[in-house]
């Protein structure tokens, strides 16, 4: 089988996100799901030809990561904006942030501080699946840093891609953009 690009086009309109920042984050997006395709035939073409034991097969594989979860992260990505970034206050993604957090402002400027951080990654609000327990991680780049065991509930893209065609250097107005933007009703159903 092959991965095929999903249509975000109806995000275009989204308070705070211009049309050629969307588009040309929809395109790059595209570009992850070709390669995530392009890199799963030739590892297995290599495979299955005896070449398992080459370096190109050992550098496919190490930038397998890359590809997949820059595919996956920006369809979380998308997935969880279009919202009115309303969340229910007696929802269970609330008592559970406030129960690891202490408070939903906590766990929103834990969240905040976590997307300014220096350096190109992602912000990923972390479910472990076995103590129900809640984290903000950091990843770096796609690939590394993610809490094995653990559901993504909400993700934020902190790529320069991701907000300096409408906010320059600015980040931390993309970040409350981004906030006005959570459908949280989506974050609710990744919740185990
Ligand atoms: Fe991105």
């Amino acid at each position: 089988m092959t991965y095929m690009a999903k249509d975000y086009a109806y995000l275009q309109g989204m308070p705070g996100f211009s049309q050629t920042l969307l588009s040309n984050h929809f395109t790059l997006y595209q570009g992850y799901v070709a390669g995530t395709n392009k890199l799963a035939e030739n590892i297995l073409s290599l495979s299955s030809t005896g070449g398992s034991s080459s370096p190109e097969y050992a550098e496919l594989k190490r930038r397998f990561g890359f590809e997949f979860n820059g595919m996956r992260l920006h369809e979380l990505y998308f997935a969880n904006l279009g919202g009115d970034g309303k969340p229910d206050p007696g929802s269970k993604a609330a008592a559970l942030l406030e129960q690891a957090f202490g408070s939903w402002q906590q766990w929103e400027s834990d969240f905040k501080a976590t997307g300014k951080m220096r350096g190109i990654g992602w912000v990923i609000l972390y479910q472990d699946s076995g103590s129900k327990r809640m984290f903000n991680q950091w990843i770096n780049e796609h690939e590394t840093g993610h809490l094995a065991g653990c559901e993504p509930l909400l993700v934020m893209d902190v790529f320069e891609h991701a907000y300096m065609t409408d906010y320059g250097l600015k980040r931390a107005d993309y970040i409350d953009a981004f906030f006005g933007c959570i459908d949280w009703a989506v974050v609710g159903k990744r919740l185990k």
